[in-house]
């Protein structure tokens, strides 16, 4: 699917913001830690938590939807992650730590590389092995099994999937647990959130130390998903992309500090209890030098946006992504395209600011594609963005909701 962007045209007015993919995954991923019924309000109208609901699903939980609100309940008729859908998103791992947790076994396909990296999961395995899980590859599977017991376990990197699956298995292992150097995303703390509720012991909550005491059992419990801040900030980008002014509801204006503190010297912002307001008069003259890194610094998912600023600017910025290494290449190479003056050396961009025209652009991942729209809203003229697929897997219907701020935005 392509969009066709008309664009030049001031983004204005005011747009909601709704729950988080990351947040919707990591719970629906925790729901198969009880047979008893989980509802999950603000549960975001996206593609990864249709496959997401469709995988637990397929493999026997039962699931209601009425608008955002997602009930799951009942136990796991099979422990073998069907490929074909668990396949459709890196999202699916994060039921791993619940199942060997909670029914001592579990098989999933490798989630392997993709076009943002190569995403090795030894940190999530390295952690089930020292809770005494035995986890083996089979083919282009992976397979756990043994119930896990309590463990101490130093995670090398911060690893969001890591802690949020480590921190599933802890729940119901047998004994106490820590885990150290955990990571400290919103999402990851309101899963912590979510356990406690269902009846699990965990200290440090929203922490990088997490000590968890193993319960026999989890109940259900209603909970509500958090605010998305890559969403958010994607809006923000827009209006300050375009010269526009744009409210953001609904939102949690903490969760994008970093963000927030880049863009600060250069354009209006305001925040309030939940919601912030940006205002462009002027193109800024470069960001200095920014470098990504686990919350509360500067998220890898806004890079992509950054980026897309940065070329737009009219001087220089230097982009290091620690993270994902394929995040930075492919979209500098299609800014490029439209007049940026970009250089990608190993994990650093160096930028100077130009103003891009309009070209046929195509987004290779969600994030990524989410910074070329923003280029080509931007950029006078009529652009074709490409890859609009890997952009629904996390955005509602963003195409209506650019339009609903002034853009001009077809789809093809
Ligand atoms: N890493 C390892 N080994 C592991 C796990 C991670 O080396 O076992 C490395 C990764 O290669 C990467 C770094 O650790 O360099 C961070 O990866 P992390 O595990 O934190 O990422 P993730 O859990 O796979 C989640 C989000 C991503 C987001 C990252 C970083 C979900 C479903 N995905 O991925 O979101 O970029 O955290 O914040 O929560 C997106 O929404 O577009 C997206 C990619």
């Amino acid at each position: 699917m392509d969009y066709l962007i008309n664009g030049g045209k001031p983004l204005r007015g005011v747009i909601a913001d709704y729950g988080a993919k990351n947040c919707a995954l990591t719970l629906l991923g925790a729901t198969v830690l009880t047979d008893d019924e989980v509802i999950l309000h603000n549960c975001p109208d996206i593609v990864d938590v249709d496959n997401m609901l469709k995988l637990l699903q397929t493999m026997g939980k039962k699931i209601i939807r009425c608008g955002d609100t997602v009930a799951v309940s009942g136990a796991l008729n099979t422990l073998c992650a069907p490929k074909k859908i668990a396949t459709l998103l890196r999202g699916s791992a994060l039921i791993m730590g619940g199942a060997v947790a909670k029914y001592g076994r579990i098989a999933l396909p490798l989630p392997g590389g993709c076009a943002i990296g190569s995403r090795p999961m030894d940190i999530h395995l390295c952690g089930f092995e020292e809770m005494g899980v035995e986890v083996m590859h089979v083919e282009d599977m992976l397979s756990c099994k043994g119930f896990p017991h309590g463990a101490k376990y130093k995670l090398r990197f911060a690893s969001v999937g890591a802690t949020e699956n480590l921190l599933c298995a802890c729940v119901l292992a047998k004994g106490d647990s820590v885990l150290y150097g955990c990571a400290t995303e919103p999402e990851v703390a309101a899963l912590g959130q979510m356990l406690s509720a269902m009846g699990a012991k965990i200290r440090g909550v929203g922490s990088a130390e997490l000590h968890i005491s193993g319960v026999n059992k989890l109940h259900g419990t209603e909970f509500t998903v958090i605010p998305d801040r890559i969403v958010a900030a994607t809006y923000i980008a827009a209006a300050a992309a375009t010269l526009g002014e744009i409210t953001v509801t609904d939102c949690v204006p903490q969760h994008l500090k970093a963000f927030l503190d880049v863009l600060r010297p250069y354009f209006r912002i305001k925040t309030y209890d939940d919601c912030v307001f940006v205002g462009a008069d002027k193109t800024p003259s470069g960001y200095g030098e920014v470098e990504t890194a686990p919350y509360p610094l500067f998220p890898t998912d806004m890079q992509s946006l950054l980026l897309t600023l940065a070329a737009l600017s009219r001087g220089k910025t230097v982009i290091k992504e620690k993270l994902f290494e394929n995040r930075l290449r492919h979209n500098a190479e299609q800014l490029n395209k439209m007049g940026a003056n970009i250089t990608v050396t190993d994990d650093t961009a160096t930028v100077w600011g130009e103003k891009l025209h309009a070209a046929d652009i195509v987004g290779a991942d969600l994030r990524g594609g989410a910074g070329l729209i923003i280029a080509a809203l931007a950029a006078h003229g009529k652009s074709t963005v490409g890859g609009i697929e890997h952009v629904n897997r996390g955005y509602a219907d963003l195409a209506g909701n650019l339009n609903a701020l002034g853009a001009d935005v077809a789809l093809r």
